[in-house]
């Protein structure tokens, strides 16, 4: 039996805007376990991001719990929050956020100079998780100077340097070309089967959804199951 990391119940998610009132997601339960692939589709504004951002602790729930590691993440004050995130929970969005005053390397390395490693082993960290990611030979330029694809895989590195329960990617393709698209997606299941890393994926391309263990569509507030073995 697979251990289970992250446990969303009765998820319900409602924005008023005038007179309007937006059911968003409506009674969703959801679980991942360790190791697990999970994709999710849905058509745009159907909630897809609001949901991750609901399961990644960034957005709460109007009601609900969302359960990581047994901690009932909702009730977590925003101080306890923040430092929650930095130990468990990686992101990956459509835009890399890499800091552009930055080398590749501290880009990497960021998240565990912010969480008061030294900055010689969060370096030596960052550069050992290039190495494995095949960047490496990036490490000392900037943004700017390197491909989308190798951003994109940056930005990977810096999701994964912390070594987080589940990473949580929106989109992370997005902005990319279908064979430089094609290659993160490769890498992304490279660290799944090799690490046992546990992914959460929005995308919008049915190819890439594909690859996931369990896939997920987001429709009328509610998610419907479509490939896989349900929990
Ligand atoms: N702060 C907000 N106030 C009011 N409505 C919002 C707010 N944030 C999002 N929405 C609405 O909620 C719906 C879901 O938004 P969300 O960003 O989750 O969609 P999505 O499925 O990720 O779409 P896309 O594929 O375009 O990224 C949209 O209709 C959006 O307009
Ligand atoms: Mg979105």
């Amino acid at each position: 039996m697979k251990e289970q990391i992250l446990e969303a119940l009765n998820i319900t998610k409602t924005y008023e805007s005038g007179e309007n009132r937006l059911v968003i997601l409506k009674d969703i339960n959801f679980s991942l376990n360790k190791g697990d692939l999970v994709s999710l589709m849905g058509a745009s504004g159907s909630g897809k991001s609001t949901l991750l951002n609901i399961l990644g602790t960034m957005d709460s729930p109007d009601s609900g719990e969302v359960r990581i590691n047994g901690i009932d993440t909702v009730k977590l004050k925003e101080n306890q929050l923040a430092e929650f995130r930095q130990n468990h929970i990686g992101f990956v969005f459509q835009f890399h956020y890499l800091l552009p005053e930055f080398s590749i390397l501290e880009n990497i390395a960021m998240p565990l100079l912010i969480s008061g490693k030294t900055r010689n082993k969060a370096l030596l960290s960052a550069a050992e998780l290039m190495d494995y990611l095949d960047i490496l030979d990036r490490k000392d330029h900037f943004p700017a100077e390197i491909s989308g694809g190798e951003k994109q895989r940056a930005a990977i590195a810096r999701a994964l340097i912390s070594k987080p329960d589940i990473i949580f990617a929106d989109e992370p393709t997005g902005n990319l070309d279908r064979e430089t698209g094609r290659h993160v997606l490769n890498l992304f299941q490279k660290i799944n089967r090799e690490m046992n890393q546990c992914f959460f994926l929005v995308t919008h391309d049915e190819t890439i959804a594909a690859v996931a263990d369990r896939q997920y569509y987001l429709k009328d507030a509610a998610l419907t199951h479509i490939k896989g073995k349900e929990l």
